[in-house]
């Protein structure tokens, strides 16, 4: 049977009965899985189901299906293929010394993907859906989540325009998806620290664009910013403002912060250009309620660079749920290197992340409410 619903906030559906099952008929071996999460790299691996939900601008969001992975039934016009109208999510599952499987701020991620869904002219996903759907997934799923330390079970939530046409036109039919994926560390290099490579040649967002939506063509554009990265032997691109390339943006796929000397915790605003992290608004949330000052203010290069100088600036690191926080050990450009006087962990950003992944892990109270028990089995 297929669903269909117009669910608003005055009607909301309970789209948890709404998930059609269709179970795997061959899922992974026992033996197989224990392999695949005995050691998981990033994003290489993924779990025997998906789920699907359609959506047309006259139906709405219909079918909401656990089905076994595999391709998409995508036509070759598909709109996605080829004017890029896509937007996704990120976020982990953790497995908690009691058994229970929890989702880390999930509700940050359905606000976040609704967000970038309208600048990209896509339907909205219903935050009852997307977690009725992350539940679903988890529940099938739950021999994925991994129970070694620093795993989880890392959560791909997606839109694509699927409409077979074309013309750059916003599409009327989409289709909503969520994967996952065994995952361990993110950054081999982790704990010693990565080095971030200055762009000046290419930019990530302008005044008016799409920095602030998680969309795929972000990353697209960004790629051979990455790869300039790589051939300086950095891991990551630092971008700058589009305009003056004078004020720190963020990172290829994280946020960045800075730690001063007495303490105070500095990131860079808001305003449209960058990501809204969800490990930064957690960091700035944190650091604050640990008695840190924090400061979401312009920080210039070279205020960086003088800072660093002088000492007066301690610590960078970033943020992002890949890889929770990464110290940044050095800033590399065509003309300086400008060396973080803290190599690796310092101890703002080791606190930091000691409390947050502990929060994640079930190890730390989690004292704001971050988390959601998702998949109960
Ligand atoms: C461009 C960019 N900035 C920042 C982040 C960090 O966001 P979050 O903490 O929600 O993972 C990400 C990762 O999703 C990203 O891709």
């Amino acid at each position: 049977m297929t669903t269909t619903t117009h669910a608003t906030s005055e009607h909301p559906t309970d789209w948890s009965a709404l998930v059609r099952t269709e179970p795997h008929p061959s899922p992974a071996s026992d033996e197989k899985r224990t392999q695949a999460l005995r050691a998981p790299a990033f994003g290489t691996c993924f779990t025997d189901h998906m789920v699907l939900v359609d959506w047309t601008r006259d139906a709405g969001w219909t079918d909401p299906r656990l089905v076994p992975l595999g391709p998409l039934p995508l036509h070759p016009a598909a709109a996605v293929l080829h004017y890029g109208q896509e937007v996704f999510e990120g976020l982990k599952v953790y497995r908690h010394p009691d058994g229970r499987l929890v989702a880390f701020r999930p509700d940050r991620n359905a606000v976040r993907l609704r967000r970038s869904a309208r600048r990209l002219a896509l339907p909205e996903v219903p935050e009852g859906l997307f977690h009725a759907a992350v539940d679903a997934l988890v529940a099938a799923d739950h021999a994925w989540v991994p129970s070694g330390p620093g795993d989880s079970l890392y959560l791909r939530p997606f839109v694509v325009a699927s409409e077979a046409f074309l013309g750059v036109r916003a599409a009327d039919a989409a289709l909503f998806g969520v994967i996952a994926s065994p995952a361990g560390a993110y950054f081999h290099a982790g704990v010693d620290g990565i080095s971030l490579w200055l762009s000046t040649t290419y930019s990530r967002a302008g005044r008016g664009g799409t920095g602030a939506a998680k969309c795929g063509g972000n990353y697209a554009a960004s790629l051979v910013a990455q790869q300039e990265a790589a051939e300086h032997g950095c891991a990551q691109v630092l971008f700058t403002d589009a305009e003056t390339g004078r004020w720190v943006e963020e990172a290829g796929s994280m946020n960045l912060f800075a730690v001063l000397a007495d303490g105070t915790l500095v990131t860079p605003p808001t305003t449209g250009t960058i990501l809204e992290g969800v490990t930064r608004d957690s960091v700035l949330r944190l650091a604050a309620d640990l008695g840190y000052a924090t400061q979401e203010r312009p920080f210039g290069v070279d205020e960086w660079t003088r800072l660093a100088a002088s000492g007066e600036l301690t610590e960078v690191f970033a943020t992002g749920t890949a890889a929770v926080i990464t110290p940044v050990v050095r800033l590399v450009s065509a003309d300086a290197v400008v060396e973080t006087p803290t190599v690796g962990f310092g101890p703002v950003a080791r606190r930091l992340h000691a409390e947050l992944t502990g929060m994640q892990f079930g190890t730390v109270p989690d004292r704001f409410g971050w988390l959601r028990e998702v998949g109960a089995h």
